[in-house]
């Protein structure tokens, strides 16, 4: 959601700024804009493709070493070329983007507007600009004072990259809930949301954290807190390659990051999991063991598909630690006062590490003394720096909108830390452990085996690509699946679907049953097998039409269903983790067939940094 990229230093600032926004393009955005200085502020901007800017400013004078710029997700006004970012302060000195939402904006506008200040735009970023300037020139303090002033009067959440004509080689930026990262090149540095646009320039970064303010000159990088005070750069080094967010030859981003999955799970279990040994490391829970151990409850904070990695982890928990498990849509959780006991611990999942409503649902949480745990899959995220700890899933950089990789990630990590507890708890016994290790193990390969029957689900697609509606349903360790079935396909397919446990269908649901109606049923080989096995015959006999992911061997399903996938047969507490793929493909062909573009869906943005 919005994406941010700064450079000053010797080389020309445009070329580096346009990529980098193009890498970031996939946070989601609907407008673009660049600032740069050369003999004045020379600022660009456009509604639409970051394309559509390049084109725009064909045959410009671009020349720069200094430059921000500027992807918009738009939140106060309309998606267009004047509530683009940059915007430009009264005296026309000042070019500021901006990522966050200004709380108070209203207030401030009020009095800049009684001052006789004029705005051009909608958005409360021109507001916050214009603020900064006002403090600059009344209080006769210099820029950055004005920057930290304006700052402490403001509610909500900002990562702002500023640039004054007066002051042609410094970046003056500062965050508050949005991220910020800070490339260290020689003579030189690049500032972005991530570190995708520096990948190839540097791999020092610094976080920066949170009323944290930063005055960036070719050669020198000053961090100051919101108080004045000097606060050292902590250089961390980037352990991620250019190919990492480039397409590799695939068609789409999600289509890349579905078939990657083989080897992101294999990286996710390598250097823990030990199937031979019987044993789990995870240094990140190890370390609080003895307070996972001892819970009275876990309660589990996410959105999205994040949160249905939580729903699934619930049903892990509760039956391998006998923990009670609460699993907490974040936006909720963060606003109603919830009760947290000594005791409890809460656990963040995220791929992002970014997304606003989980950041301040856990540090609601720790400020009520409670021990926080983040699944994260963004290294050096704002989740996981404040997380007391955690585990990284490893999925390596996820760039399509839809979360795939990093979902099958989350359920390895949920997964391996509720077995690394139970053992710990003496809650399991020793046949089931060294069986479940093994069956994770086994996980990748049967990962690769299902793909290779991918195109199965392209002939699926083709057939019901006119459908407006589906059902997803699923029991147990599936219904979670369901859930994440009918999410994927919205948000990629633009058609309706609603997920449910298969059995809750008939309180409800079943009205919608007709003859087109596609209903998935999530029906691996389970303890539920025979209990799903009568709901898809409930649906048949309303000649609803039943696409079944069933286990290979399945002799029953594939009888009754108009269409089935198989996938490899798994213990029902791991399969999970197999039967979202084809979903995930199902979705991804809809998309395709409807010419829907699937790693940038309508409205939607990858990291969603806005409550
Ligand atoms: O980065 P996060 O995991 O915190 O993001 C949470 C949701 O915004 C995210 O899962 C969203 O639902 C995806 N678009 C799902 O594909």
């Amino acid at each position: 959601m919005c994406g941010i990229v700064g450079y000053t230093g010797p080389r020309e600032a445009y070329p580096i700024v346009i990529t980098g926004l193009k890498r970031l393009e996939y946070r989601g955005y609907d407008s673009t804009g660049v600032a740069l200085l050369n003999g004045g502020l020379k600022v660009y901007k456009k509604k639409g493709r970051v394309a559509d800017l390049e084109e725009n400013v064909l045959g410009k004078d671009l020349h720069s070493n200094i430059g921000i710029g500027h992807t918009r997700w738009a939140t106060h006004g309309e998606p267009s070329d004047r509530n683009a970012h940059p915007h430009t302060s009264g005296s026309g000195k000042l070019a500021m983007i901006h990522n966050g939402i200004i709380e108070n904006y209203a207030q401030i506008k009020k009095e800049l507007l009684n001052k006789g200040y004029h705005f051009t735009s909608d958005t409360d970023t021109e507001v916050l600009l214009n603020f900064i300037e006002d403090i600059n020139k009344n209080n006769e303090c210099n820029l950055e004072e004005a920057v930290r002033i304006a700052l402490k009067r403001i509610t909500g959440a900002y990562c702002i990259l500023l640039i004054d004509e007066d002051d042609p080689e410094t970046i003056i930026a500062a965050r508050k809930g949005s991220p910020l990262v800070i490339g260290v090149g020689k003579g030189e540095h690049f500032l972005g949301s991530d570190a995708s646009p520096m990948l190839e320039y540097t791999k020092e970064v610094v976080y920066v954290n949170d009323y944290e303010l930063a005055i960036v000159r070719p050669d020198e990088l000053i961090l100051k807190n919101l108080g004045n005070e000097k606060v050292t750069p902590f250089v961390t080094k980037l352990d991620m390659e250019l190919a990492a967010i480039e397409k590799g030859g695939y068609d789409h981003f999600m289509l890349k990051e579905i078939f990657e999955q083989p080897s992101t799970i294999l990286d996710c279990l390598r250097g823990r999991l030990d199937a031979n040994a019987g044993t789990i490391t995870m240094s990140g829970v190890q370390k609080n063991i003895e307070a996972l151990k001892s819970a009275h409850r876990i309660i589990i904070v996410a959105c999205g598909t994040s949160w249905h990695a939580g729903l699934v982890a619930e049903y892990i928990i509760e039956e391998l630690c006998r923990i009670p498990v609460e699993v907490e849509y974040a936006s909720e959780f963060r606003y109603r006062n919830p009760v947290i006991n000594k005791g409890d611990i809460i656990i963040a999942v995220s791929q992002s590490g970014e997304t606003a409503d989980t950041l301040v649902a856990i540090e609601k949480a720790k400020e009520q003394g409670a021990v926080i745990f983040g699944i994260v899959n963004a290294v050096g995220s704002s989740i996981a720096r404040i997380s007391d700890g955690g585990a990284y899933t490893h999925a390596g950089p996820e760039i399509g909108v839809a979360s795939t990789k990093a979902f099958t990630g989350q359920l390895v990590v949920l997964t391996m830390m509720a077995l690394k507890i139970a053992k710990e708890k003496g809650s399991i016994s020793d046949e089931r452990y060294r069986h479940l290790l093994q069956e994770l193990a086994d996980v990748p390969e049967k990962v690769a085996a299902l793909l290779k029957n991918a195109d199965d689900l392209k002939i699926i697609a083709e057939k019901y690509k006119d459908a407006s509606d589906a059902l997803f349903l699923g029991r147990g360790y599936n219904f979670p699946i369901a859930l994440e079935g009918a999410l994927k396909l919205k948000e990629i397919s633009y058609i309706h679907a609603e997920g449910y446990p298969a059995a809750e269908m008939k309180h409800g649901p079943i009205a919608l049953v007709t003859e087109t109606l596609p209903v998935v049923f999530v029906a691996t080989k389970d303890s539920y097998h025979e209990k799903i096995v009568s709901n898809i015959q409930e649906i048949k006999a309303r000649k609803g039409k039943v696409i079944a992911i069933v286990s290979e061997g399945d002799e029953v399903i594939p009888g009754l269903a108009d269409d089935v996938f198989f996938v490899p047969p798994a213990d029902e507490l791991v399969a999970p983790i197999l039967s979202c793929v084809p979903l995930q493909l199902l979705s991804y062909y809809m998309g395709i067939v409807r010419g829907v573009d699937v790693d940038k869906p309508r409205n939607l943005a990858k990291s969603v940094t806005v409550e």
